[in-house]
């Protein structure tokens, strides 16, 4: 089956890609679907579980399989992990597509994702990694979307909302 995504939702962890995508896929009248979902479950093994026993590199080849799949195998919302648009094949491949980037600030993302341990990026520092995660992908996410929309200060039903406008 090929098929393509209605609309995909990228930008950081944490910045509510999930349910802003559920609330999407609700008011769109289509499916919901999350490539770090996918991982979990075609793996039987959390994200963070797949970090430290086989590291990043490895995650990161299997998600962009995941992604792969996921972008020709989907027709509603799909919502992809934040480190997604790391890899320029990927990147290529949403070019053309309705992309939308959820941003945040990085004392939103701190404030939202605090220390937490199931996130393997966040684990040290949160603020300095988050600035150096936001310094290194900003222009990514930038480069792929066709919309951009800011989650600061807003909730997930106003941005779900402004996401909708901007379509
Ligand atoms: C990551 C984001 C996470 C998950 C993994 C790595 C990243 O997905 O794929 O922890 O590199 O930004 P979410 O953005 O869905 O939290």
């Amino acid at each position: 089956m090929s098929a393509a995504p209605v609309v995909v939702l990228i930008g950081p962890m944490g910045v509510g890609k999930s349910t802003v995508g559920q609330l999407l896929a609700e008011r769109l009248g289509v499916g919901y679907r999350d490539t770090d979902d996918d991982i979990v479950a075609e793996q039987g093994r959390t994200i963070a579980e797949i970090f430290v026993d086989e590291g990043e590199p490895v995650f990161r080849a299997i998600e962009k399989q995941a992604v792969q799949r996921a972008l020709t195998g989907h027709d509603g919302v799909l919502a992809l992990g934040g480190g997604s648009i790391l890899d320029e094949d990927t990147r290529a491949l949403l070019l053309g597509q309705r992309v939308v980037y959820l941003s945040m600030d990085v004392e939103e993302a701190v404030k939202r994702t605090g220390l937490n341990a199931a996130r393997p990026l966040l684990a040290v520092n949160p603020r300095k990694q988050w600035r150096e995660l936001m310094e290194a992908r900003r222009h990514l996410y930038e480069g792929v979307a066709t919309v951009v929309v800011t989650t600061d200060g807003r909730t997930p039903e106003e941005v779900t909302q402004a996401a909708l406008d901007a379509l």
